[in-house]
């Protein structure tokens, strides 16, 4: 046997053995590019064959090719065999464990303040009340003019108005003509005019809503906070009613045990106004910082629908009476949750408003 012969099976030999040891792609491919790599060992061995005596030379060149196909056929198997390993492999670490428990979905709960909302809709729906929604964006003739608050009345300074100015007015230095501004509504009241116009009596609606006052927030105030106004118009209606009504329905939301009374109030589109009272759920009635040390705490405003308002309605005021309420649904949750500060409510705390979440 020539030498090369010797070296031949040398170089199969180790490989075969190489081969069978190598267990990771990275391994195989490395024997490959070492035995038939452009420098690799066997490829070298070819190469020298022109060294070889011409009568032997095609048989061992025949040997050799042979060597070569059968490592190539080996190795390439094998590459395919880890390959797949490799695969499953990954697959299997991928794989979902059904037996896992699942992530827990964050789910989101009404804001304290709007669950008082709904409860209100419920418990004056069994009076009767249907709800009525008016915009957000209002003109001052609904806001004020038709509830008796004409331009330059003093009673314009009790709601601080947040004017909408019109696009591109402002750089063009151009005002609206005051009749017709657009105002962030400063109450729900101006609904009063937009349902006595647009429905049937006999008249009982809802207006729940956001309003908006140009002024500086405290623990009691903020620029923006929601009202729910009440109106009901018809043929024979009285102070009595309105009495009566709101102190069932502070009983339904505070409990049957809640004290209430009525104030003279000053309102320029209801007259007689009330303001309504209930004793302080913080302290009981004997005085604390909450109620500002007077024992009861204003949830509304109220009084008979004035004439005016009536007419600007569409309604004759000898033929028919209304009356109309506009409460404060953000101080009522302070009252219900025995909260002292409004900004609470508003802020961006939600440990804050997550602790109302329960069983809503
Ligand atoms: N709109 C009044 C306010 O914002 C409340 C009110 C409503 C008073 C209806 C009387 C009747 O203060």
């Amino acid at each position: 046997m020539t030498d090369l012969a010797a070296e031949l099976e040398a170089i199969e030999h180790a490989s075969n053995e190489r081969l069978a040891a190598a267990t990771t792609v990275d391994a195989v491919d490395a024997l490959r590019h070492e035995v038939l790599g452009r420098s690799g060992s066997l490829t070298g061995l070819l190469r020298r064959l022109g060294s070889v005596p011409a009568g032997e030379r095609p048989a061992i060149g025949q040997r050799a090719n042979d060597v070569r196909r059968r490592l190539e056929t080996l190795i390439g198997g094998r590459l395919a065999e880890l390959e797949t390993d490799d695969l499953e492999a990954r697959i299997a670490d991928e794989a979902i464990d059904m037996s896992a428990p699942g992530r827990p979905l964050r789910v989101g709960h009404l804001h304290p303040v709007l669950t008082l909302m709904r409860d209100l809709r419920e418990i004056f729906h069994a009076y009767g009340f249907e709800v009525f929604e008016g915009p957000e964006v209002e003109t001052e003739e609904y806001n004020f003019e038709l509830l008796n608050i004409p331009p330059d009345h003093p009673a314009r300074d009790l709601w601080d108005t947040l004017y909408v100015a019109e696009p591109g007015s402002i750089e063009a230095g151009e005002p609206r003509p005051a009749a017709d501004q657009t105002i962030l509504r400063t109450h729900t009241s101006p609904a009063q005019v937009r349902a006595m116009r647009e429905l049937d009596p006999p008249i009982r609606v809802l207006t729940p809503g956001r309003c908006f006052r140009y002024e500086a927030v405290d623990a009691s105030h903020g620029f923006e906070f929601f009202q729910v106004e009440g109106l009901v118009v018809d043929r024979d209606t009285s102070l009595a009613d309105l009495k009566g009504l709101l102190e069932e329905v502070a009983r339904a939301l505070y409990g049957r045990d809640v004290r209430t009374r009525f104030r003279p109030g000053y309102y320029p589109f209801t007259e007689p106004s009330v303001a309504f009272d209930i004793g302080c759920l913080v302290c009981g009635g004997s005085g604390c910082p909450a109620c500002k040390r007077s024992g009861w705490m204003t949830i509304l405003g109220a009084g008979m629908v004035h004439p005016e308002v009536l007419r600007a309605g569409g309604y004759d005021p000898d033929e028919f009476q209304g009356y109309a309420f506009g409460m404060g649904p953000d101080r009522m949750t302070m009252l219900r949750h025995g909260v002292d500060d409004i900004r609470l409510f508003f802020g961006a705390d939600l440990r804050f408003v997550t602790q109302f979440s329960e069983g809503r």
